[in-house]
C-alpha cells in the first residue's frame, strides 16, 4: 500500500467520532493513534514523531485550548487543526492567533477532512522556516511593557544554565509563572520541576521533606525516603515562599547551595545533587537581612540572578492584553463563546492600583466574564474600581502623600531605575533611598 509518512494525533472524548476519524484518516493513507483526553494526548507527544495534531476543543477536565497552548509552546513546529462543532470557537482561536492552526467544523465530510488535513501539514512545511519567534516571547507570559520585557529577557538568557535565581516580587505578580517559564522553556525542561512552599511545611518535618530520610532516622521513619531535592534531580526546585523559611530551614539550605549535595536525615553521608535552585518570595528579602530575620549569606547565594516581578500598576500597558487574554479564556469556559469588552471598561481597568496584581484583574475579569452578556461594560466592573476615577479630587492629600505619589510615578517611568529618579527629582540617591523607606 501507498502511505503517506505522517503520523496524526487525534483527540476527541468523543469515541465515536474519534473511529470515523481514524478510518477516514487510515483510508487516507495516514498512520494514526488515538487519545480521548488530553492527558492521554499528551503521552502520546512524548513518546512518537507527530506530524499533526487533529483536536477538539470541549473536553472534559483538560479542554482543547491547553492542549492547543501547551503544543505552542513545547512543539511550536507541529501543526494542528481543530475540530469543534462550535464556530464560536473558530474567533477565539484567531484571536489568540499562533499562525498554525486550522479549523474544521462539525459535521464535515471526508473530502474536507482530506482537503483540511493536507492544508494544516502543507502549511506547516512551508511556514516552518518564517515562523521563528524572536527567542524572548514566552506564550503564557503575557506583558509587553519594558518593565516586563526586562523580565522576559533575563528569563531568556538564563533558561539554559543552572545559576540560581531570585524572584522578588508582591502577591500576584507571576513569581511562579516566571519560575516555570525558566523551566519549561530550558534545555532541562523534561526534567522535572518541584514546588515546595517553604512557609507551609512545619518546622519539624522540613528536612525530611526537603531532603528525604533514612529507615529508622525518627519514630515512624519505617523506610527510606526521597525529599522534594531528590525529587527534582536534573530539573528544577521552586523554593516558594522563602522569606518565611525558619532560621533551621535557611542553615540548611545554605548547605545545599554551598556543597551542592544534600544529606538524607539520618544518613551517614551527603550524596551530590545536580538541579536549579528558583526561589520566590513577596518580602524584601534585604530588609528582612537588614532586620536578622534572614542570613545574609543565604542571601547572596540565592540572588545569583534577580529577578524583579513588577507590580501590576507600574505596567498598566499591560492591561488591555492581559484582559484580552483572560476575557477569552473564561468567555470559552463559562459560556463557550466570544466576548468582547467595552473600551471604558479597559479604561477604567487601567487607572486603578490593582494591589492584588495580576490575580486580582484575572479574578475582576472571571467575575465579569459572568455578570454581562455579550461585551462587558463599566457597570460589570466592581464599584471599587469605578470611585477612583469618578472621585479623585475629592480626597484631599497632604504634601507627603503627594511625595510619595510623585516618587512612584517617578520611578515607574525611568523602570525603577533609582539613579535616573533621583536626578529627576533633584535629590541624591540618598534621600531617594530614605524617602523611600
Ligand atoms: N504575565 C502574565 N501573563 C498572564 N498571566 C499571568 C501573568 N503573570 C501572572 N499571571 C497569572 O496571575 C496569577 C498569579 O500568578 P502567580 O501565582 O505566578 O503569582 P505569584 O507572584 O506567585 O503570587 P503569590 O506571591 O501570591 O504567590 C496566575 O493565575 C497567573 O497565571
Ligand atoms: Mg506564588
Amino acid at each position: 500500500m501507498n502511505y503517506h509518512k505522517e503520523n496524526i494525533l487525534i483527540v476527541d472524548d468523543d469515541i465515536h467520532i474519534l473511529e470515523l476519524l481514524k478510518r477516514h484518516l487510515q483510508s487516507l493513507h495516514y498512520y494514526t493513534f488515538k487519545a480521548v483526553s488530553v492527558k492521554e494526548a499528551l503521552a502520546i507527544l512524548k513518546s512518537k514523531r507527530i506530524d499533526l495534531l487533529i483536536t477538539d476543543i470541549k473536553m472534559p477536565e483538560v479542554d482543547g485550548f491547553e492542549l492547543i497552548k501547551y503544543v505552542s509552546e513545547h512543539y511550536p513546529l507541529l501543526p494542528v487543526l481543530v475540530i469543534s462543532g462550535y464556530i464560536s470557537a473558530k474567533g477565539a482561536l484567531e484571536m489568540g492567533k499562533s499562525g498554525v492552526v486550522d479549523y474544521l467544523v462539525k459535521p464535515f465530510t471526508k473530502e474536507e477532512l482530506k482537503g483540511a488535513v493536507a492544508h494544516s501539514i502543507q502549511s506547516n512545511v512551508s511556514t516552518k522556516k518564517v515562523k521563528e519567534q524572536p527567542a524572548y516571547q514566552f506564550k503564557e507570559l503575557i506583558g509587553n511593557s519594558k518593565a516586563f520585557n526586562n523580565v522576559k529577557e533575563i528569563i531568556h538568557r538564563i533558561k539554559d544554565i543552572k545559576a540560581t535565581v531570585l524572584i522578588q516580587g508582591e502577591s500576584g505578580t507571576g513569581k511562579e509563572l516566571i519560575a516555570r517559564a525558566i523551566h519549561y522553556h530550558g534545555k532541562y525542561s523534561r526534567k522535572p520541576f518541584v514546588a515546595v512552599n517553604c512557609g507551609a511545611i512545619p518546622e519539624d518535618l522540613l528536612e525530611a521533606e526537603l531532603f528525604g530520610y533514612e529507615k529508622g532516622a525518627f519514630t515512624g521513619a519505617n523506610d527510606t525516603r526521597n525529599g522534594f531535592f531528590q525529587a527534582a534531580e536534573g530539573g528544577t526546585i521552586f523554593l516558594d515562599e522563602i522569606g518565611n523559611a525558619s532560621p533551621k530551614a535557611q542553615n540548611s539550605l545554605l548547605r545545599v547551595l554551598q556543597e551542592k549535595e544534600v544529606s538524607k536525615v539520618g544518613a551517614q553521608k551527603a550524596s551530590k545533587i545536580d538541579i536549579r535552585v528558583i526561589a520566590a518570595t513577596n518580602i524584601n528579602l534585604l530588609e528582612a537581612v537588614g532586620q536578622g530575620k534572614f542570613r545574609e549569606d543565604l542571601y547572596y547565594r540565592l540572588s545569583v540572578v534577580e529577578i524583579e516581578a513588577p507590580p501590576l500598576r507600574r505596567r498598566s500597558e499591560d492591561i488591555p492584553l492581559l484582559v484580552a487574554r483572560f476575557v477569552q479564556k473564561y468567555a470559552l469556559e463559562y459560556k463557550d463563546q466570544v466576548m468582547g469588552i467595552a473600551p471604558e471598561a479597559i479604561q477604567i481597568l487601567q487607572r486603578y492600583s490593582w494591589p492584588g496584581n495580576i490575580r486580582e484583574l484575572e479574578n475582576c475579569i472571571q467575575r465579569a466574564v459572568i455578570m454581562s452578556d455579550r461585551k462587558i461594560m463599566p457597570q460589570h466592573l466592581p464599584d471599587l474600581y469605578k470611585f477612583q476615577i469618578d472621585f479623585p479630587e475629592t480626597q484631599l492629600k497632604s504634601l507627603s502623600e503627594m511625595e510619595k505619589e510623585y516618587i512612584t510615578k517617578v520611578l515607574a517611568l525611568v523602570n525603577n531605575n533609582k539613579t535616573k529618579a533621583a536626578e529627576i527629582l533633584g535629590i541624591d540617591r540618598k534621600t531617594l533611598r530614605a524617602k523611600l523607606n
